[in-house]
């Protein structure tokens, strides 16, 4: 007889299989997991107790933030200060980073990078949102508390990264390294359930994913990529949610690109909550991520906590088309 697996039993199942494991990344997925369920809640019922709308102030990155993104945001603060395995957590919400208090004497081996609510200019509309978590092994000493460095660490240093995108079901997807895994959210029992064993991004697929309302803004190179996308009758999705529309190319298969525009001349995307955690994710499904500069992104080193990135992502065989067309268009300004 079938038998669901829940998010919980996986992990400890996978934790089982390698003999470095610890237990307290485990934990720490575990928290996130429940941080996740929480914020799901608060996401549908967000029409029902009024809390929509926009609190009268701005993010770290100077957007306009509205209240979900605050309440995402403490809950996983609330989830991972208890869990004594994580010494911080930095936020796009958030200017700085927050260090964890220590427990038993000890700082938490861990910290995780998250923007806890992806997409919030589609939450009044009712279009799907989501979470986007990273998580590093800290460089500083377990007798020191967290510091920037322990942040400041390329997306190939990732010991995990995943999202949860808050659809028309829950879905949770994640990666310690060792292939990606989804969870949908069964509401009847209130438990993350293993849905999407395995996940293998297609080599080649349908979609292209754009903000092409800003075509004439992007650069010569990136403009004719999309003419040819276009002419070869790839079908345009965008969501305006990054973790929706990374989501649809994962499965489906796709290409997904935010590149440098004039207004935001670096990209617009975070590097450390947005991109990195995603690329991980398409990377360690078989996929590729790159920035207008053909650099791959996870061998990007920060510089700072809101640093922003061009992106494009998706299936590898578009990725490499996408790479000859910048190379062709423009060899020059380009590092690979
Ligand atoms: P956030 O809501 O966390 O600020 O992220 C929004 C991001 C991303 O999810 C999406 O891909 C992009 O902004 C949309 O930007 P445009 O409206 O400029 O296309
Ligand atoms: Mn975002
Ligand atoms: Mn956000």
């Amino acid at each position: 007889m079938y038998r669901i697996e829940t998010l919980d039993e996986f992990i400890i199942k996978r934790q089982k299989n390698f003999s470095t494991a610890t237990g307290e990344l485990t934990g720490l997925l575990r928290d996130i997991g429940l941080a996740a369920k929480i914020v799901n809640r608060e996401v549908n019922k967000a029409g029902l107790i009024n809390i929509l709308g926009k609190f009268d102030k701005e993010n770290a990155s100077g957007e306009q933030v509205a209240k979900l993104d605050i309440y995402a945001n403490d809950k996983l603060i609330d989830f991972l200060k208890t869990s004594g395995e994580c010494a911080g957590l930095a936020s796009e919400e958030l200017e700085d980073f927050v260090p964890f208090p220590p427990r038993n004497g000890k700082y938490g081996k861990y910290v995780v990078l998250v923007d806890p609510l992806d997409g919030s200019s589609n939450i009044d509309v009712n279009v799907s949102v989501g979470t986007i978590f990273g998580i590093y092994r800290r460089i500083g000493k377990e007798d020191e508390p967290a510091s920037l460095d322990d942040f400041l660490q390329k997306g190939t240093e990732l010991v995990a990264a995943g999202y949860v995108i808050y659809g028309t079901s829950t879905i949770l997807v994640y990666s310690t390294g060792n292939g990606v895994n989804g969870f949908t959210l069964d509401p009847s029992i209130g438990e993350f359930c293993l849905s999407h064993r395995d996940i293998k991004i297609p080599q080649e697929g349908p979609y292209y994913s754009v903000n092409q309302g800003y075509y004439l803004k992007f650069d010569l190179e990136m403009r004719r990529y999309i003419d040819y996308c276009s002419d070869l009758n790839l079908r345009l999705r965008y969501i305006g949610t990054m973790v929706a529309d990374i989501h649809r190319i994962l499965f489906q298969g796709g290409v997904f690109m935010y590149p440098n525009t004039r207004k935001y001349p670096q990209g617009k995307l975070r590097l450390l909550y947005e991109c990195n955690p995603l690329s991980y994710i398409v990377e360690q499904s078989g996929g590729k991520a790159i920035n207008t500069r053909l650099e791959r992104i996870l061998e990007l080193s920060p510089e700072e906590l809101h640093q922003r990135s061009s992106v494009i992502m998706g299936s590898p065989k578009m990725i490499d088309e996408m790479k000859e067309f910048v190379l062709r268009y423009a060899p020059d300004t380009v590092g690979g």
